[in-house]
């Protein structure tokens, strides 16, 4: 195992530890969720579970885990999921797995939200990583231009890519399409956040402000614990 994988899976270990019987979890979506869902499922715990995703819900199905929807349960107790990017005051950048709504709607049903990460997810500004831009199908290419806009008042200038994959755009578990936009920067994350979700035809962007309680960090020397 890599370096990186030992890290993400240490985070996933002990954001398990964290879980009780009788709990509602959120499940994140990615290679640090899954150790997280991988190690949950070990425990054998009395727990309902809220997938972020298809893919986790499969996991967490084959793992023998109870798997419900969205607002068939009770307030979720507790969401673990992974982040592209770590910021200043657990401000995040989610969504290269292209699960960011799901996820979104998630982590906003849920009382306490734990991002769990390797090391290299440190950053002290957001924007290196390219920030994922969900958008309906239906007249994409003319949203993407609006979105080009709304990126240049921000002083960034770039024109965001569709996700491709195997030569086909990628579609989210909703159906829409992604841009991800390699913006270099973000200095006024929570105003760029609300100008694109002001967009007709955005459906979710994935700068997650404001909703990370704690960060366990995977390390060469163990795991860290951080706080907003
Ligand atoms: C999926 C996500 C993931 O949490 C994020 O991409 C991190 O993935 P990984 O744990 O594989 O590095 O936001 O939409």
């Amino acid at each position: 195992m890599s370096d990186v994988d030992a890290q993400k899976r240490a985070a996933g270990e002990a954001a398990a530890a964290l879980v009780e019987s009788g709990m509602v979890v959120g499940l994140g979506t990615g290679s640090t969720a899954a150790w997280f869902v991988k190690a949950l499922g070990a425990r054998g715990l009395d727990i309902v579970c809220v997938a972020t995703s298809q893919a986790t819900a499969d996991l967490a199905s084959s793992l023998g885990m109870t798997v419900g929807e969205l607002g068939e349960t009770r307030t979720i107790d507790l969401t673990v999921d992974g982040a592209d990017e770590i910021g200043p005051g657990l401000s995040l950048i989610k969504g290269a797995g292209g699960a960011l709504l799901r996820e979104k709607l998630v982590w906003e049903a849920s009382r306490r939200c734990v991002v769990i990460a390797d090391a290299a997810k440190s950053v002290t500004t957001l924007g290196k990583f390219p920030l994922s831009i969900e958008v309906v199908a239906f007249g994409h290419k003319t949203t993407s231009l609006r979105i080009c806009d709304t990126l240049s008042e921000f002083e960034i200038a770039m024109m965001p890519r569709l996700r491709v994959k195997d030569g086909a755009p990628v579609r989210t578990d909703g159906g829409n399409l992604i841009y991800d936009a390699a913006c270099g920067r973000i200095e006024e994350p929570a105003a760029l956040g609300a100008a694109l979700k002001s967009l007709t035809g955005v459906v979710e962007h994935g700068l997650f402000l404001d909703l990370a309680d704690q960060a366990l960090i995977g390390t060469a020397d163990g795991v860290t614990t951080l706080e907003p």
